[in-house]
């Protein structure tokens, strides 16, 4: 058999399961959901972006200004010579904060699962810093991600996971995926990590809300991508953006409201959904300190430092392998 047959193979058995995933998450009969991955094509990463600049939406401009106010003592703690592992290279902004801060680092790792995204990333990074190797790696980084071989040892490794992207993740899956960093850094090795931290209902809801209906497109943008690349058959007009913070959970959870009794198909499956009914499409969870701190250390992490804003809306940690 060619190599091209194989990846083809590959391919179409990958899809295949995505389907079923997406069949299985819909056919739930306590609560519907969907995979929040599936909001990522171009549009909804545009999306994306664009709710990074809203005023509703704190956590990324609030992040920024403690990474812009901290980033010396981080890298005073961190040390010299350190390879700085990047999980999900969205932002190259951020991790500028820390090379700009850091003594001598050796290399940047950037990892994502978008090959081109990663590429573009690492392309930006090596132009501007030229003294360090860039490393980029493509990759699911929510399995082990086994680091490419740097051509200076590094004294440290330091992970970097900036945005919140954590509070993407149920609790367990947060300390496995935590577990699986601090295996990656090893002895010595440390995580600057971005959490949003718990605050009033209305600012939360707000951020998940916005006036110009960003997160809404986004939210229906999801429907687009599976009906593109798994010939589902979402009406998007028969859907409805809502976004809701529960109080008991420690999470906003968004969903999708269907307008109408309707059936869907998903491959061979029908889906069928009442008016009223919701498909949950994300959950972001919200931290305190102390609830952070508990978890990091579930991973293998105890926490060395923290930073926050003057209004307490975002946590940045700097934690060490235990
Ligand atoms: C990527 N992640 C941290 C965002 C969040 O706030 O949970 C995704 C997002 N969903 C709606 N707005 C932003």
């Amino acid at each position: 058999m060619s190599r091209r047959e194989v990846e083809l193979l590959e391919h179409r058995s990958h899809l295949r399961t995505q389907l079923e995933e997406v069949a299985i998450g819909l056919t739930q009969t306590d609560q519907k959901t969907l995979p929040c991955k599936w909001f990522y094509d171009e549009l909804g990463s545009q999306l994306f972006d664009r709710i990074c600049t809203l005023d509703a939406y704190y956590p990324t401009r609030t992040e920024h200004r403690i990474l812009e106010d901290s980033a010396e003592a981080m890298a005073r703690m961190c040390g010299p010579e350190c390879a700085i592992i990047e999980y999900g290279a969205g932002s190259v902004v951020k991790v500028r904060f820390l090379l700009d801060a850091l003594e001598e680092p050796v290399a940047v790792v950037p990892i994502d699962i978008s090959g081109s995204h990663v590429a573009a990333a690492a392309a930006e990074l090596a132009a501007d810093y030229p003294a360090i190797e860039v490393l980029p790696v493509c990759a699911d980084y929510t399995r082990h991600v086994p680091l490419p071989p740097m051509r200076r040892e590094a004294r440290r490794k330091v992970a970097f996971f900036p945005g919140s992207t954590i509070g993407n993740f149920h609790r367990d899956a947060a300390i496995e995926f935590l577990s699986r960093i601090a295996q990656t850094v090893g002895e010595h090795g440390a995580l600057i990590i971005g959490v949003d931290r718990k605050k009033d209902a209305a600012i939360l809801e707000l951020a998940y809300n916005d006036p110009e209906g960003i997160t809404a497109e986004f939210n229906r943008n999801l429907l687009r991508h599976l009906n593109r690349e798994l010939g589902t058959d979402f009406d998007l007009d028969r859907f409805t953006h809502r976004a809701v913070y529960s109080e008991a959970r420690g999470r906003i959870e968004m969903h999708l409201e269907s307008e109408s009794d309707q059936t869907v198909m998903v491959g061979e499956t029908p889906v069928e959904l009442t008016s009223g009914e919701t498909i949950r499409t994300e959950c972001s969870y919200k931290y305190s300190s102390s609830e952070f701190r508990v978890l990091a250390r579930e991973a293998g992490f105890r926490c060395r430092a923290e930073w926050t804003d003057e209004d307490r809306l975002f946590g940045v940690y700097l934690l060490e392998v235990a």
